[in-house]
């Protein structure tokens, strides 16, 4: 089976990280989150991956070579303008060979059993059908309604505050019979969410959706990202990167330079960064190369490569940008 994993998007809401790199190239746990996907395809026996590319495509080419060394093979197919997320996946029509197929948002974080997820498609005789999972807020998401059978009646992309009739939402993983393609447009913009699965709805195609209680999160904000960070330190979250996950976990890359009465409390540490004596660091992540001055003190924030905080400063809640110099 192959899987078609969307990451052509520009991150907007994780700015200024994404000015120089697609989100999907930003850590958990001190590897790149679409790593991560990869593990999960490759926990569940997927033989292929396509990467749907547009925005700063190019920096994908250091993910391929290692996934395909692990047993993945990795294609791309990239946008030469965005063509939005159904959009996407018909330019990666050739790529699908006849069978069913999966397809992602290559910003989700989940350890959703996609084999059950391919069963459950397959028994129902589903054109589409759609992963679900719980969200307190489901306004920003897209919310699902579905009869007892799990067949949708209606699909509703981030309905306002308040307004959404169930809090199951859409967790942006895919299962498609290559007949999905008839209902996509070619060589335009066409939204999966927007376009594709209400049309799906009004026409009365077999259009499913099924829920897990399996870990979920799409990491596509400051704090979500920080909070993925620490479910893999703290264990919700399963990964290798952490392999003895807990309370006290932290991941500090090789490299790291950590001064006299360094704290690093539930914190991700990039290669190469160096903590100076007395620094303390707080559910943090930090990218490579970041430089925390003497008695400087870091809290809910997700540094950007090569970001210095001189000595003393007190940081919180900041989302900084590669090479920023905070002096406080
Ligand atoms: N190739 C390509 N081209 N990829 C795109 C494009 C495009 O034009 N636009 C967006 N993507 C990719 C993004 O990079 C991301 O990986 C994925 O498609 C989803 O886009 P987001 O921008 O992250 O969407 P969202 O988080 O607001 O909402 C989507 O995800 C939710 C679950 O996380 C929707 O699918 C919601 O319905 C869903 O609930
Ligand atoms: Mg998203």
């Amino acid at each position: 089976m192959k899987a078609l994993l969307l990451a052509g998007g520009q991150g907007t809401r994780l700015r200024p990280l994404t000015h120089s790199r697609p989100k999907h190239l930003l850590p958990i746990a001190n590897r790149a989150h679409i790593d991560h996907v990869f593990d999960l395809l490759l926990a569940h026996g997927v033989q292929e991956a396509v990467l749907l590319t547009s925005y700063l495509a190019e920096r994908f080419d250091g993910v391929i070579k290692p996934a395909a060394a692990r047993g993945l093979p990795v294609t791309v197919a990239q946008e030469t303008t965005p063509l939005d997320t159904a959009g996407a996946l018909k330019n990666a029509e050739s790529s699908v060979d006849g069978g069913t197929f999966l397809a992602f948002n290559g910003d989700v974080l989940t350890q959703l059993d996609l084999r059950r997820l391919v069963d459950w498609h397959v028994r129902r005789g589903a054109l589409a059908t759609i992963a679900l999972t719980p969200a307190d807020d489901p306004s920003a998401y897209g919310v699902v309604v579905t009869d007892e059978d799990g067949r949708v009646s209606s699909f509703i992309e981030k309905p306002p505050t308040g307004a959404a009739p169930t809090n199951l939402i859409n967790a942006g993983v895919y299962v498609l019979e290559p007949e999905i393609f008839d209902w996509i447009p070619s060589g335009e913009r066409y939204s999966v969410e927007r376009s594709l699965f209400p049309s799906l709805v009004a026409a009365g195609a077999p259009l499913y959706a099924t829920g897990s209680d399996a870990y979920w999160m799409d990491v596509g904000t400051p704090p979500k990202l920080l909070q993925a960070n620490q479910d893999s330190l703290i264990g919700r979250f399963l990964t290798r990167a952490v392999p003895e996950p807990g309370p006290e976990a932290v991941a500090v890359a090789p490299g790291v330079k950590i001064g006299e009465g360094v704290n690093v409390v539930l914190s991700c540490v990039g290669e190469g960064s160096d903590l100076a004596d007395g620094a303390r660091v707080e559910r943090s992540v930090l990218l490579p190369g970041v430089r925390v001055g003497r008695g400087a003190c870091v809290r809910s924030s997700v540094l950007g490569e090569g970001v210095v905080i001189e000595p003393g400063v007190q940081v919180a809640g900041r989302t900084a940008a590669d090479g920023e110099v905070i002096s406080g």
